[in-house]
């Protein structure tokens, strides 16, 4: 008999996702490991038995035993694109798009995501870490357990640090384990509006190297990578600017993703992928010979229907083809408060499912292991095996599929970090 910290017994469906050191692409998409009448064993904040009730229980003993009543239990979603660091909100823009206005015009007349960048060059620190919080709490209250952090709306250097210094904040503070992203080419600032060039010459010049400096001596250090992200889009960055920005953070050691065909395809996913980018993420207008590419490659590709349903697209990125072709796909909120004002994964997961014509478990899995490969971190978090970090939810349901299914309710019972009930 092995001491356990803490046994969870009487699992219905224990979803695991496991997927055995790997991401998980084409058929084993549909597998999400079900172990029934299942049970786990914790210690030291790592998963250290999974298998069946009867199996722990003959294995392991602890003081604390929870019974989890022929509920479901799955990995901790892993939320791989948000960008929750900033200050305000965009209701205005909110009414405006329901009249007509399209996400790019409001960027261009000096809105969206530039009036998020005034309203955040002007907070302080405590300021952004307190409405952070907030929005980290509604995403565990949704099961997310890792996510992914964007700055993004500073777009100058000091700015962009204050941001990366609240991102820090955020992982002392909250059980949520966080990954950072430098993403200073999200838009061009009101300064440099009719010189972008200049822009792109002060993010490859300073911001980088300033970002990576703030790195090297930061907690994530030695834990979790570091990426520089770009906004490859009409009215954002060209093509050329993109791939000088990902230049330049590859060689001071960032690994990289890019925003890339939300809009207009400008040959950023193809860039992306030659370049070894991580993930590319949106790929609304992804090209068949660029889906080939990315299938052949290591690079994610990322899907975020929340942002379509939320400006009211009706054209989605094609995940059923992205998985038939076997690319590594992803599945993230993009939690922002433009284009996608949504904490939620099963969310996220119900419209990819809908519009995307995943199935269930294929979004699951989209949203635990392959989310967790997609920011890093596939050997620590994203599924339920022995050795990782445990990191759970329980769902109020017998089937997981009901994670999909419903919608805009709460299934969830519980959410546990690294084996405590959070
Ligand atoms: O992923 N596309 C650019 N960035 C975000 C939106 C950010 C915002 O609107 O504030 C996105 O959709
Ligand atoms: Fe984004």
């Amino acid at each position: 008999m092995q001491n356990a910290d803490l046994i969870i017994t009487n699992v219905g469906q224990l979803v695991t996702c496991s997927s055995g050191g790997k991401p998980k692409r084409g058929a084993a998409m549909l597998d999400v490991g079900i172990i029934g009448d299942g049970g786990v064993a914790i210690a030291d904040g790592k998963f250290i038995g999974v298998g069946t009730s009867a199996q722990i229980l003959s294995d392991f003993q602890s003081d604390e035993v929870v019974d989890a009543e022929g509920r479901v239990i799955c990995p901790g979603f892993v939320d791989p694109h948000t960008h929750i660091v900033y200050s305000g909100d965009r209701l205005n823009e909110f009414e405006l798009k329901i009249k007509g206005a399209a996400y790019l015009e409001i960027l261009a007349s000096g809105g969206g995501i530039i009036s998020t960048v005034k309203n955040t060059r002007e907070a302080a620190v405590e300021s952004l870490v307190e409405q952070s919080l907030v929005r980290l709490d509604k995403m565990l209250a949704c099961g997310t357990t890792t996510c992914e952090i964007k700055t993004g709306y500073g777009l100058d250097t000091a700015t962009e640090l204050k941001m990366l210094e609240v991102i820090a904040e955020l992982d002392r503070l909250h059980p949520i384990n966080i990954v950072p992203t430098f993403l200073a080419a999200h838009a061009v600032p009101p300064e440099f509006k009719e010189v972008p060039d200049k822009y792109v010459d002060l993010i490859c010049d300073t911001m980088l190297s300033a970002a990576w400096k703030w790195f090297v001596s930061s907690d994530f250090q030695g834990r979790t990578p570091f990426f520089c992200d770009v906004f490859c889009e009409n009215g954002a960055f060209s093509l050329d600017q993109s791939r000088r920005v990902l230049e330049t953070a590859k060689s001071l050691g960032f690994e990289i993703k890019a925003h890339v065909d939300q809009f207009t395809n400008l040959g950023g996913a193809r860039l992306a992928i030659e370049m070894g980018a991580t993930s590319i993420d949106h790929l609304d207008v992804i090209s068949n010979e660029e889906i080939g590419l990315l299938a052949k490659s290591d690079t994610f590709g990322m899907v975020i229907p929340t942002e379509n349903f939320n400006t009211g697209k009706t054209q989605y990125a094609n995940a059923r083809k992205l998985v038939d072709s076997g690319c590594a796909v992803a599945l993230s909120t993009d939690y922002n408060p433009g284009s996608a004002p949504c904490p939620s994964q099963p969310m996220a997961m119900a419209i990819s499912c809908r519009y995307q014509k995943l199935l269930p478990a294929e979004a699951l899995n989209a949203a635990t292991i392959n989310a967790a490969y997609a920011i890093g971190l596939g050997d620590m978090v994203g599924s339920i095996e022995i050795g990782k970090r445990a990191d759970l939810a329980i769902f109020e349901t017998h089937d997981y599929r009901q994670i999909s299914y419903e919608f805009g309710g709460d299934l969830v019972a519980a959410v546990y970090c690294g084996g405590v009930a959070v």
